[in-house]
């Protein structure tokens, strides 16, 4: 059975009381939990907890959008794994193309953070993707190669379902303008294989996300791509109704 990982990722948005207007808003569309079909809202730091008291009877899993790879200690500003698995997550997002292009996270941070998370028994979501520059100059498959073996450097074959990965090509975020489905096509059957080639057989279970601008219209036609496993979504998860709507497509093509 086809598994699928539906993610919304809120970014920098919605202070507490916002927060609950949405979460309420998403909770009260929510059909039910389904065994192959996941939903999970990713608040801020400061909503987390209070968005965990919100859902957790209900079937919907918890994210974080960041976190430091050591368990505590004088790194004012961080957050370990332990204090995000101690107020509910169960998937921390590593990776993401603007912490990559703004915070400086490299490929070696999001590897210490991937087993620091891993050591914690919580599900990293890494977020692998090429620039639209990268793009025009046929380097897309040389970057998500460089992005993969070093970002899931030490790696076992038993560890890499605990893994979500999430492609999103970088100009496809935020912009409304997704990759074309021949172009999702091509990365996720690519980055199938290479997880393959990585890990083994074991590997054609691993959840590979598509993120960039995935809308209620757009979802349903990814959904039926064979190597997409859901979607990692921004703006539309800041709507109850697209949110749902997008489960639900995923709900349809399973
Ligand atoms: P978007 O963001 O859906 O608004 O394009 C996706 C993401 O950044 O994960």
């Amino acid at each position: 059975m086809k598994k699928y990982l539906i993610a919304g990722n809120w970014k920098m948005h919605k202070n507490i009381s916002e927060s609950e207007e949405l979460i309420d808003a998403i909770k009260s569309k929510f059909p039910q939990e389904d065994e192959n079909v996941k939903l999970l809202v990713a608040p801020t730091f400061t909503n987390l907890y209070f968005v965990y008291q919100k859902i957790k009877d209900t079937g919907i899993y918890l994210g974080a959008q960041n976190c430091h790879w050591e368990s505590s200690g004088a790194f004012t500003g961080e957050i370990s794994p332990d204090m995000l698995k101690s107020v509910g997550c169960n998937y921390v997002i590593i990776g993401h193309s603007e912490r990559r292009a703004m915070f400086g996270e490299t490929n070696e941070k999001i590897n210490k953070k991937l087993h620091a998370l891993l050591s914690n028994s919580l599900n990293p979501i890494v977020c692998i993707g090429e620039t639209l520059q990268q793009r025009q100059a046929g380097k897309t498959f040389d970057v998500l190669e460089d992005q993969l073996t070093n970002g899931l450097k030490g790696i076992s074959n038993e560890q890499i379902n605990n893994i979500v990965i999430a492609y999103e090509p970088v100009w496809a975020i935020g912009t409304g303008v997704a990759a074309t489905i021949e172009q999702v096509d091509e990365a996720h059957n690519w980055i199938r294989e290479k997880l393959v080639n990585l890990f083994g057989e074991t590997a054609m279970q691993t959840i590979i996300q598509y993120g960039g601008s995935v809308n209620e219209n757009n979802s349903a036609e990814l959904f039926s791509l064979e190597n997409v496993n859901g979607a990692l979504i921004g703006g539309a998860s800041l709507k109850a109704d697209s949110f749902i709507k997008i489960y639900k497509n995923a709900l349809d093509a399973e």
